[in-house]
């Protein structure tokens, strides 16, 4: 008999030691062999840890499983949820990117070749750089970190850039709040950011790779290390990848856990061993990035998606989506929702139906109010915009943006002022201090908010302006990024501000 259990941190964290300690004893008990496999997650928290047996007739799933129900699982006194392949949450997906992720050993390279991993990477060690880059341009992947900038037209920079030395590196600084898609692929199929990063140096000449990753995600870091080091030993990196006589190698770089580190400018500083300060751009990390060198940086995702592009070919993935937003995107659902956790999809679903349909709306049962998307520096979204369909410019046509494609959902008890003021508190908290609309306006925005909450007149128009200061003068992100909560909790939920303002009077 199969027992697969996820390792996944979540399951860990919901006891899944625990309930792996008490399938190997039970077994013994019972005198029954049983070969137990850890997996990565299939992606629904509420249902972890989860737990798929196989006694010769497919796998079947049961959860949430704790160690003192193992007994009755081995007795076969537990009802089944059936295949997780049928299960409407998972039954609704498309998983290109994630297809192995909860199905196999993360850290079992036979099991990855056999499940298709390693074909793209043949494939692209047969290609010209040039060729592979057009292959990607081709696909339409963008980047999945936040910005959406087309992979390709990335790569190309750096392939075309003259150097004797260029790199790669993986920004697995995933700090978004209500994201966890990065950490999953890492800890449940570590191979296939190994062999996009793999892909990225062949195409663009680079032949060292760091993955930055943060010191909060100890799973992560783990597998990722243990993984680097089989595919050292068993020649998928150094000097002869895969019997190429092409070279790339990789390690991972641990970071100390700044969320600024996760714009790319400020973890390359971090990466050379700096202060994690955001460097003014240009020039672009793709001509002048680590070390001085040209430069891909890539978010985990989307260099964990370029395998499944060459081995099932750029069209293929290209069907997918809508618009300029090919391809499938995991989306992250966390907060007040029934069912949590990672839904790959392709681009194009309305926010309504992941909410109420996929998400099956709030545990509490209480109305939706607001859903956040695209991490803390992304715009609350009220249920008149629910039609908007999962896509960059979708999303940009309505005041917001996907960002890392975390979505997080608030019921109607959410006070929406004091959102706008968390988001200002969390940028002056975060602020790297480069520049000053970020690191004097966040502080002043948060006095300002609580001025809108003592029923100050003209301090609603205030925070609009300072808004629109720190939108324009930001150098980065985080304080470029920080009005679209705030202004998107004011102009959509002004009944939340005016009541703070009326019980003040
Ligand atoms: P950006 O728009 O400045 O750049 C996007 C990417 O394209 C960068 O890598 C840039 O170097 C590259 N690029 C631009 N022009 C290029 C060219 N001609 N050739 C080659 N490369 C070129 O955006 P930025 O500041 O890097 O990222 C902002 C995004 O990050 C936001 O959308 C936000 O959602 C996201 N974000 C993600 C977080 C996460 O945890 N994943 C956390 C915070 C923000
Ligand atoms: Fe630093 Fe904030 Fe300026 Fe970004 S916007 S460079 S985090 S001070």
């Amino acid at each position: 008999m199969k027992i697969y259990l996820s390792r996944d941190a979540v399951a860990k964290a919901l006891g899944a030691e625990d309930v792996a300690v008490a399938i190997r004893d039970e077994a013994e008990a019972r005198g029954i062999t049983v070969e137990l496999i850890r997996v990565g997650s299939r992606g629904m928290t509420w249902l972890e840890p989860l737990v798929e047996i196989d006694a010769g007739q497919g796998r079947l799933a049961y959860g949430p499983v704790r160690a003192a129900d193992v007994p009755a699982l081995l007795g076969g006194e537990i009802d089944t949820l059936g295949r997780v392949e049928d299960i409407p949450f998972f039954a609704r997906q498309t998983r290109l990117t994630f297809a192995r992720c909860g199905v196999i050993d993360p850290l079992d390279l036979d099991a990855y070749e056999a499940t298709g991993g390693l074909k793209g990477l043949r494939r692209a060690l047969a290609m010209s750089g040039e060729a592979i880059v057009d292959e990607l341009k081709l696909s339409g992947l963008r980047g999945r970190g936040g910005a959406g900038f087309p992979t390709g037209i990335k790569w190309d920079t750096v392939r075309l850039a003259r150097a004797d030395q260029k790199y790669i590196v993986c920004n697995a600084d995933e700090g978004d709040s209500g994201t966890f898609a990065d950490r999953m692929i890492m800890e449940g199929d570590p191979f296939s950011l190994i062999e996009g990063m793999a892909i990225a140096g062949i195409a663009t000449g680079a032949t060292r790779g760091y993955v930055y990753l943060r010191s909060e995600y100890p799973d992560a870091i783990e597998v990722m290390q243990e993984a680097v080091r089989i595919g050292r030993a068993r020649g998928l990196l150094g000097a002869d990848v895969l019997g190429s006589g092409r070279s790339y190698d990789m390690e991972i770089r641990v970071g100390a856990g700044a969320y600024v580190c996760g714009e790319e400018t400020s973890l390359l500083n971090s990466l050379e061993g700096k202060r994690g300060v955001v460097r003014a751009k240009p020039p672009l990390p793709a001509l002048h990035g680590f070390l001085g060198k040209p430069t891909v940086v890539n978010n985990v995702i989307s260099l964990a998606t370029v395998p499944v592009i060459f081995e099932r070919g750029a069209e293929h993935f290209a069907n997918f989506g809508l618009g300029r937003s090919k391809g499938t995107i995991p989306v992250q659902i966390a907060g007040n929702v029934r069912f949590g956790g990672l839904f790959e999809t392709a681009f194009g679903l309305p926010l309504g139906e992941l909410v109420d349909d996929v998400a099956g709306g709030t545990a509490s049962g209480r109305p939706v109010k607001a859903v956040q998307v695209g991490g803390p520096l992304g715009a609350y979204f009220p249920r008149e915009k629910f039609d908007t369909p999962f896509g960059y410019e979708e999303f940009d046509g309505q005041g917001g943006l996907i960002g890392h494609a975390g979505i997080t959902v608030f019921d109607d008890t959410a006070d929406m002022l004091g959102m706008a003021r968390f988001a200002m508190e969390f940028c002056a908290v975060e602020s790297c201090g480069k520049c000053t609309p970020c690191r004097l306006g966040a502080t002043r925005g948060v006095e300002t908010i609580d001025r809108i909450a003592a029923g100050d007149p003209a301090a609603a128009a205030l925070l609009t302006d300072l808004c629109e200061t720190m939108t324009d003068g930001s150098l980065c992100a985080l304080g470029g990024f920080t009005p679209y909560p705030v202004m998107s909790a004011l102009t959509h939920f002004p009944d939340d501000f005016a009541r703070q303002k009326e019980a003040a009077e």
